[in-house]
């Protein structure tokens, strides 16, 4: 009984997410697929899409799958792979998906079972902070981004001045409704609570195969100044 309640604190949450009922999942999408929230993962896309001329893409904690439908619109060439530690995140987004092709898996991106070298662009949105075992995911992404090609993270991180996100927050919440209003400030507090500082990306990458290429980009999303872009890249032998 103490072993398990030691493991379930010792979780940055992806422990929780994994135990998602479906209810909750179905909750996380309907707050977030709104504007002007959704209108970041719009940018996102438009980012990414700019970053991959073609071949396989994959999308770790993908949730609702949102994501990958704005990249499938932009993009419909792209061979699109998306995968949740959630079970719950991965059937809702069999539902959001279902006109497009699209590869959902439901499992941790600690391990997985794609093949070496498969990779043209993986990507993650707001998904690497939870991972217990960053050090570990990261060579996993590592051993299945192609050669030459590049790993893009967008997370939010705690170190932000109060005053810069408060400011750029209040703008945010005055086009959404009252229940977004109240939750939003909540959720994000949480959010960046739960993150990590940037020094603390670059320690954890630093212990990685991607050590010796990767930059660290604050960027506003959706006028929001809170995030990084984590560009890592496999090189060329
Ligand atoms: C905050 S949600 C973000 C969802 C989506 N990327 C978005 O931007 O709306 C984080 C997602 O990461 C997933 N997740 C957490 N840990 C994971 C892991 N180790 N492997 C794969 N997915 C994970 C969760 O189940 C959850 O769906």
């Amino acid at each position: 009984m103490i072993g398990i309640s030691l493991n379930v604190m010792k979780t940055r949450g992806e422990h929780s997410f994994s135990k998602l009922p479906v209810f909750g999942a179905r909750l996380y999408d309907w707050l977030l697929f709104k504007e002007p929230i959704y209108d970041g993962l719009r940018e996102i896309a438009h980012d990414l899409v700019l970053e991959t001329a073609g071949g396989n893409l994959l999308d770790i904690g993908t949730g609702p799958g949102r994501l990958l439908k704005e990249i499938n619109l932009l993009n419909p060439y792209l061979e699109l792979y998306g995968l949740d530690i959630s079970a719950s995140m991965i059937q809702l987004a069999r539902k959001n998906l279902q006109d497009i092709p699209v590869n959902l898996l439901s499992g941790t991106i600690r391990h997985t079972k794609y093949e070496n070298d498969f990779f043209n662009t993986i990507t993650c949105t707001g998904s690497f902070y939870l991972w217990d075992y960053p050090e570990e995911s990261l060579e996993e992404i590592y051993r299945i981004l192609k050669r030459g090609h590049s790993a893009y993270l967008y997370e939010v991180y705690k170190d932000i001045s109060e005053n810069e996100y408060q400011l750029a927050l209040k703008k945010n919440l005055r086009q959404l409704d009252w229940i977004r209003r109240i939750l939003g400030p909540l959720a994000l507090r949480k959010l960046l609570n739960l993150s990590y500082q940037t020094e603390d990306f670059s320690r954890i990458i630093e212990k990685t195969s991607f050590a010796e290429s990767y930059t660290i980009e604050k960027i506003s999303i959706s006028g929001l100044p809170m995030w990084v872009r984590i560009t890592l890249n496999k090189n060329p032998i």
